[in-house]
């Protein structure tokens, strides 16, 4: 049997629905795998921290949190702030699903660097860490001995990351295109229904997919930043979200909606990177898809990627209806993949 110290920063709906699927694969980690976990810390920003080497119950936190008690009737052993807590929880492997902060990553690139200089392994969903700092967090990684995993960061649990770096050894990936971001997706399918721009918008609202401030998906920054992540790691090309050409769904009317329903055809925000001699070009614009594409039956808040490589030909990896869950599942399986090393 093998141990696990684990820690949480960022107990939110990733947070709480990685824990609820840890407890739910708990028995079948330890008599299929060999491996066992504690929890020894629990952070967030207004429901408190704690940590405590010795274990914290999991399930306790989840109730606590769920009748709006703060963690801290957990445990006696209190932290001050998120760094305070990274140094105290004694964890072998920190899960870091705080907000992702567009502008610089802060302060989930402290977060993550302070962990693995103190010996943790990180996995964490939160992009602001790879478009921001992945050269040096990877290399802190390395020269620490511990792994930096993200696979939740791009397509929730669908294995992209994982899939270059696992199963695709020694393929060179020349570029993608893609559909990333839910919102839009969901946008688009409900004005082919009949909604206009507004009312679309506001139904991705009301189901908690969009944000109060619903510009950064519409205007296309959130499909950047995954272009961004993607490039960067899987291209090596470190690419800043403002240097891809980016157009985002504004402009599309009800009536070109219509017009390309008529077509047979559908609108799509489709993200693309290829790499162009030494240049990588990256770009984001809405789309008129053909029947054939294998973009075309993307329904609502799923996601879809198209790899060209060099020896596969065209790879595609569809993600139907992503959430937490599926957040929390990628997560997961960063863990067992470090636990498998
Ligand atoms: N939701 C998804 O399906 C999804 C998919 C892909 C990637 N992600 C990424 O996953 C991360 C978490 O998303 P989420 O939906 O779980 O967000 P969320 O529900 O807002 O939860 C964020 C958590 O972080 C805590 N927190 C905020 N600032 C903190 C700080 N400085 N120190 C410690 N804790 C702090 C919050 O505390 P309080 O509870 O007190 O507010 C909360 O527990 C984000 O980076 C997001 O972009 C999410």
């Amino acid at each position: 049997m093998t141990h696990y110290k684990l820690a949480f920063l960022g107990f939110g709906n990733v947070g709480r629905a990685l824990a609820e699927l840890l407890l739910r694969k708990r028995a079948e980690l330890r008599d299929e795998r060999g491996i066992t976990f504690s929890v020894t810390g629990i952070a967030t920003a207004r429901h408190g921290m704690v940590a405590n080497p010795n274990g914290l119950d999991l399930t306790g936190a989840l109730d606590l949190l769920r009748t709006g008690r703060p963690l801290t009737l957990l445990t006696n052993s209190l932290v001050s702030d998120s760094l305070d807590f990274i140094r105290k929880c004694g964890a072998d492997v920190l899960f870091e699903n705080t907000p992702v902060n567009y502008e610089n990553g802060q302060p989930a690139i402290d977060h993550v660097r302070l962990a693995l200089e103190n010996g943790m392994h990180v996995a964490t969903a939160n992009k602001g860490t790879i478009v921001h700092a992945y050269r040096e967090l990877r290399d802190l990684a390395a020269a620490r001995g511990r792994k930096f995993y993200f696979e939740s960061t791009v397509m929730d649990g669908a294995p992209i990351f994982s899939l270059f770096r696992e199963a695709l050894p020694g393929a060179t990936l020349k570029g993608f295109r893609g559909v990333l971001n839910s919102t839009t997706n969901l946008i688009l399918t409900r004005m082919e229904d009949g909604d206009s721009f507004d009312e679309a918008v506001r139904y991705a609202q009301e189901i908690g997919i969009a944000e109060t401030d619903p510009s950064g998906d519409i205007d296309g920054w959130d499909a950047a930043i995954k272009i961004s992540a993607l490039a960067t790691v899987l291209m090596d090309s470190p690419l800043r979200p403002q240097d891809v050409r980016r157009q985002g769904i504004r402009a599309i009317t009800p009536q070109m909606v219509a017009e390309a329903k008529a077509q047979g055809k559908r609108y799509k925000l489709v993200c693309a990177a290829r790499r162009i001699g030494e240049r990588l070009e990256a770009s984001l614009a809405p789309e008129l898809v053909p029947v054939t594409s294998p973009f075309y039956g993307l329904e609502g808040t799923s996601s879809v990627i198209e790899f060209q490589t060099d020896v596969l030909g065209d790879l595609t990896v569809l993600e139907a209806n992503p959430g937490p869950q599926t957040t929390a599942y990628g997560l997961l399986a960063d863990w067992l993949n470090i636990a498998k090393l």
